[in-house]
């Protein structure tokens, strides 16, 4: 490790986390003097774990599952977007002080530009889901001119979600999206449905789904989820969860070493590894 500056990961559990072999690869082919390393960090540790990173140097961090949330409070100071989205997956040593951002959103925007090449102008998005990823998602869309609708099981969190941003959005049931599918140019499920060991599940029912229609996930375990193997099937383009994991890490990447690392080459770290 030398005398390389240190980022890293904090959640429970890591073990499995892709996140390491993504970032040290980059900054080794970008020959940037970083190292990223996972650490499983207790709920109850986790202001001592903040508090030790400083200590220790660190010059930024990932936060990941059951951390999000209460990480803010032990931060020094947190974007208007996180604070939004109530939640923090990345964390910035600024003038000595620890910033925490949220660049999932923003991540799977970026995958969804880097993937499509093409303008998001005026595209109709439907979100399925309204939960921590949801807001992520939503704020970041939320930013470009597009109309989008959200579905959600529980319709009441989907109309809060809304409610919360103040935006001009349609909420709509999962059954009424289901028979209006055609309508959208672009569908995010961010909800588990589909997540291992759930593979047979799917976030809505296809039976209406237009051609051109680009099927999206954040689901990457499996790397290929029901729904998006059905799209497939039917000739859509789509997006594995993969992209919004490579998007977000590429965001913090960027906020750390303050240069743009390679998304292609990230993602196919990180989708070798998956098996795909
Ligand atoms: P996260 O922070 O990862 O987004 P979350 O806040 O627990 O997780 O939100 C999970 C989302 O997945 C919610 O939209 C949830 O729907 P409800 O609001 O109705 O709970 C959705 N979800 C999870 N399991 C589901 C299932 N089996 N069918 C439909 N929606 C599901």
């Amino acid at each position: 490790m030398g005398n390389r500056k240190m980022v890293g990961l904090i959640g429970s559990p890591i073990e499995h986390s892709l996140s390491p072999l993504m970032h040290n690869t980059m900054f080794e082919e970008m020959k940037e003097p970083y190292y990223y390393q996972a650490f499983n960090v207790r709920k109850d540790h986790l202001k001592q774990a903040v508090e030790g990173m400083k200590a220790l140097g660190f010059i930024g961090f990932n936060v990941t599952i059951p951390h999000k949330v209460n990480v803010m409070k032990y931060l020094d100071g947190i974007s208007e977007e996180a604070k939004r989205i109530g939640a923090v997956n990345t964390v910035v040593l600024e003038d000595g002080k620890f910033i925490g951002y949220n660049t999932d959103g923003k991540g799977f925007v970026y995958s969804l530009v880097a993937e499509q090449g093409k303008s998001l102008m005026n595209k109709r998005v439907l979100i399925i889901g309204a939960g921590g990823a949801a807001r992520g998602i939503y704020a970041a869309l939320s930013e470009l001119n597009l109309e989008i609708d959200i579905s959600n099981r529980t319709i009441e969190k989907a109309i809060d979600l809304v409610n919360n941003f103040g935006l001009n959005t349609k909420v709509v049931t999962n059954e009424a999206a289901e028979e209006h599918l055609f309508e959208y140019d672009i569908i995010i499920n961010t909800t588990s449905v589909g997540m291992s060991p759930h593979v047979e599940e799917i976030p809505l029912n296809l039976d209406y789904l237009g051609k051109h229609t680009l099927l999206c996930d954040i689901v990457y375990n499996p790397l290929l989820t029901k729904w998006l193997k059905l799209g497939q099937a039917n000739g859509n383009p789509i997006l594995t969860g993969v992209g919004m994991f490579v998007g977000q890490g590429a965001l913090a990447f960027e906020k750390w070493t303050g240069k743009e690392p390679d998304y292609e080459t990230m993602k196919n770290v990180v989708t070798a590894k998956l098996g795909g």
